[in-house]
């Protein structure tokens, strides 16, 4: 009978959500084989398996989202330009493949509507806004023109206001507020259990994407109370087998071939 229970029980969570837990998020693509942030980056993240792919966006001096982790591109590029003072035209002449390795040569930073075309049909993304709300007409712009079902795009953010302003502008899409967990010299985390749940229900968050150092006991509590838990970023196989059996949604890796194979 247990086993027939149990059968029924994964049934029942398969309908419901479409997906079996942990989903592999590729965090800014294959990035471990990779350039971050990049077509091909992307691109070998379908290619290793991934669920899902996350980047990071920011915008143009002309108002054009742009996937970039940086507010510049000195970390990436032979040329330093401040990405929300220069124009996408501007952006679009640095090589941002050559620093991993000169097969990438001449890897330019994707537009998001580039990165949307990647995306295999029931195949996610997690858009990580690394500015404030001012990208939320836009960002709703690009997603209506591409080709992309609701459930596949979702938002994640550090700051409230975005999380908030993107709900507001697209309530059925699901938006995740980051945030990280830090534990005190007496043991006590940092937010807390009930921080968390007042954030998220001020902020119609979904959910929560934190760092993978999760208080157990405050990951049960909010996941009891119906919001979902991603966590990022996770390369080495015990901590993701640990994230799995605690439930969480998903898991945010530079290696989702790795982490995928494992599970
Ligand atoms: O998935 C969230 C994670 O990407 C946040 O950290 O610095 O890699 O953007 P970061
Ligand atoms: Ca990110």
């Amino acid at each position: 009978m247990r086993p027939l229970l149990l059968a029924f029980g994964s049934l029942l969570f398969l309908c419901d959500s479409g997906w079996s837990k942990p989903l592999i998020v590729a965090h800014r693509g294959a990035s471990h084989d990779a350039p971050e942030n990049t077509l091909p980056a992307f691109v070998l993240a379908w290619k290793q398996g991934a669920d899902a792919i996350e980047g990071d966006f920011l915008l143009t001096k002309d108002n054009k989202i742009i996937c970039i982790h940086d507010g510049s591109t000195k970390r990436l590029a032979d040329r330093n330009l401040v990405v929300r003072q220069s124009t996408l035209k501007e952006l679009h002449e640095l090589d941002i493949g050559s620093w991993k390795h000169e097969k990438f040569k001449g890897t330019k930073i994707p537009t998001i509507a580039e990165v949307f075309t990647t995306i295999p049909k029931g195949r996610k993304i997690f858009v990580e806004v690394k500015c404030g709300p001012e990208i939320i007409p836009h960002l709703v712009q690009e997603i209506e023109n591409s080709k992309l079902k609701t459930e596949q795009v979702v938002l994640i953010c550090f700051k409230k206001e975005v999380v908030q302003a993107f709900k507001k502008a697209m309530p059925n899409n699901k938006a995740f507020w980051l945030s990280s967990f830090k534990k005190d010299k007496e043991g006590t985390w940092t937010p807390s259990a009930g921080s968390v749940l007042a954030t998220l229900k001020a902020f119609k968050a979904d959910g929560l994407d934190s760092n993978k150092n999760i208080p157990e006991e405050i990951a049960r509590k909010v996941m009891d109370a119906g919001y979902e838990w991603h966590a990022w970023t996770v390369n080495d196989v015990a901590t993701a087998k640990k994230l799995k059996a605690l439930g969480i949604h998903s898991i945010t890796t530079d290696r989702p071939a790795l982490i995928k194979g494992s599970l």
